[in-house]
Formats: C-alpha cells, structure tokens, sequence
C-alpha cells in the first residue's frame, strides 16, 4: 500500500457575509465535515453541483484559506502547528492547476522563464541545471523547445493548460489539486491534456484532487469519488462502486443525467427538481430532502450522518430501503 499524502478530518470552512446595511452578518457554511485520506498516486474526484464547495476545498487543501475548523495533514505534517519554514514547504507539496490557466499566468514573461521560477526560488539549481529541467519537462507535457521563448498570449487554451500542468510538476509535489482543469477546453482538447494528466501521475506518482462537475471527465481519472452537497459529502467511495450502483439520491440524480453510450432502458432518467437551497439559509435535517423523490418526515427533521454501507461512506436515512 502507498504512503497516505493527503489526509483531511472534519475540514470545515463558514464565510461571513453581508446581507446589507444594518443588517446581522450571515454565515454561509461553504464546507462543513470533510474527512478523507488519500494515497500516492491515486485520484480524489470531487463532484457536485456548482456552489456545493468544491473551490473551497481546494482552497483549503493548497493552504490558500485557511479552514475554520477540522484538521489537514500533508504527508503526514499537520497543517495548523507548523511553522513558517515548515509552512513554506508544504505549499512545495500541494500545487494547484486552475480552471483558466491564462489567468494564472504571467502575460509578460516568457514560458521558460516562469516555468523555472518556482526552481530559482526554492531550488539552488545553476542557471543551466534549471534551463534543463524545464526543457525537460516541456517536452513531457508536450511543448516544443522553441515555445521556451514565447508570451502566454501566443498559446491556444490546450497549451496554456499544459504549461500550467507543467509549472505545477515543476517542484514535484506530492499532491496536485486541480479545479476544473478541462472545463473551459473543446472537447477533443479536454482528452488530450486529461491524458496528459495521468501520464505525468504515472510517472511521478502523484495524488491528485481532480474537481470536475464532468461525471465522464471523473469516470476516466478517478479512484476515488468525494460527492458533495451544499458543502457537506454525502457519497464517497472507490470508483466502480459509486458508478455501478450509487446508493445517495443525489449521486443517482446526478449519473443519471450523465450522457452514456449505452443508456440502460430498464434505468428511468431522475430528474433534480426545484433549486439549490440559499446556502445562508439551508434547510434543516438533510440538505437534499427538498428534491429527494424518497424524502420522509425524519429527513426533514435530522440531519444524515456518513456512514459505511456496502464498502462506501454515504449519508442517507433511507439507503438501505431505497436500494434494495
Ligand atoms: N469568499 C467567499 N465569501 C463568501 N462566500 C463564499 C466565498 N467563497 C465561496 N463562498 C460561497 O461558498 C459556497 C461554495 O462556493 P465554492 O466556490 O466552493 O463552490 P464550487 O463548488 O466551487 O462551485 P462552482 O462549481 O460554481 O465552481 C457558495 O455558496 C459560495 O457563494
Ligand atoms: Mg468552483
């Protein structure tokens, strides 16, 4: 068994905001009790609808925000206590790619340049050793040598995303945590840089956080799946389980009204009625009762723990009757 790189307990993360002049502060619970452990070289996909978390996760995880409660260890160094330097070396572990890689980018520096900045920063590299290595590692992400020279304006949205991909390798870190890494791609594009994606996890046995609200996209990278619901998981287990037969309402909704080749006649499609409830004001007992076809009056009034059925976590009153 690998090394656990990642492990998350309770993460859990409230926003203060405004609901206009004179009025009280409302707290929005972005992310409330996320717990998982993840290996080397395996993939966490979190899915869910937008507004449920996810960029709040990820936020959490490449130690951006900090969480307002819950605890977070990377390669096995907790998070909170750690000092400056030690801080300054788990942000080496966790990269993060993001959905629009041109913004993460410096317009006004050329490729090479800052693909070997996090080398010249953190690394005692001579000038040559560091054109080397990124030279090295364009070519793996599938740039050639003379793109070395060239601005980020000068390359389609594919490029970019490999450039961003590329400068996340850089310092190989131990976790790399992408938020919609594909989304704003074409279609034939979005194959080619997903499988450049496994490519580089396979070779440097990196763990990824793959966030996608793409349930194909996540069916080709993960292990495993983190379903999330108005900033609580409420499915999560190994991939081919959660795909063959989720057991949450929600995890069905969703898959159903996922596009197959094949679509299964016996299997009617579930439609998600009504809206995503004000995550300032959600709902009390569980969050999906309001558009859950098997809703009762305890799911109204009590909120699901997680907990273990048939080899996943899911948190849902009714899981056994509703799936027999
Ligand atoms: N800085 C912030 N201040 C206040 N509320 C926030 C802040 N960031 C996020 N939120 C709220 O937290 C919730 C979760 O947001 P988040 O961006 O994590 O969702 P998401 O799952 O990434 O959505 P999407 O799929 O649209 O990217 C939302 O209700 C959002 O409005
Ligand atoms: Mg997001």
């Amino acid at each position: 068994m690998s090394a656990i790189v990642l492990t998350a307990r309770e993460l859990t993360r409230h926003y203060s905001v405004s609901r206009g002049l004179f009025q009280p502060l409302a707290s929005v619970q972005a992310l409330n009790g996320v717990s998982f452990d993840l290996q080397a070289g395996k993939t966490l996909a979190v899915v869910g609808e937008s507004g449920c978390g996810k960029s709040t996760l990820a936020r959490a995880l490449t130690l951006i925000e900090q969480p307002s409660s819950g605890s977070l260890q990377i390669a096995g160094q907790e998070v909170s206590g750690a000092s400056r330097a030690q801080r300054k070396q788990l942000r080496r572990d966790v990269q993060m790619v993001f959905q629009n890689p041109y913004a993460s980018l410096n317009p006004r520096q050329k490729i090479g340049d800052q693909l070997g900045e996090p080398l010249l920063i953190n690394t005692a590299l001579s000038r040559l050793e560091r054109r080397e290595r990124v030279q090295a590692m364009m070519q793996q992400v599938g740039l050639r040598p003379e793109h070395y020279q060239r601005y980020p304006h000068m390359f389609s949205g594919g490029q970019r995303q490999r450039i961003a991909l590329a400068r996340a390798m850089m310092l190989q870190p131990k976790v790399l945590v992408a938020d919609e890494p594909t989304s704003a791609l074409d279609v034939s594009i979005q194959a080619q840089v997903l499988n450049l994606f496994m490519d580089l996890q396979e070779q440097y046995g990196t763990a990824y956080v793959f966030i996608s609200h793409n349930l194909s996209v996540v069916r080709h990278v993960a292990d495993d799946v983190l379903v999330m619901y108005l900033g609580r998981p409420v499915e999560m287990g190994p991939k081919e389980l959660i795909y063959a037969r989720p057991l949450h309402p929600y995890t069905q909704a969703l898959l159903s009204a996922t596009p197959t080749i094949h679509p299964d006649p016996s299997k009617p499609k579930i439609r998600i009625v009504g809206e995503l409830p004000n995550p300032l004001d959600p709902p009390a007992g569980c969050a999906f009762h309001k558009r859950c076809p098997h809703a009762t009056e305890r799911c109204r009034t009590e909120q699901p723990p997680l907990r273990l059925l048939e080899a996943r976590q899911v948190a849902c009153h009714h899981a056994e009757t509703i799936n027999r």
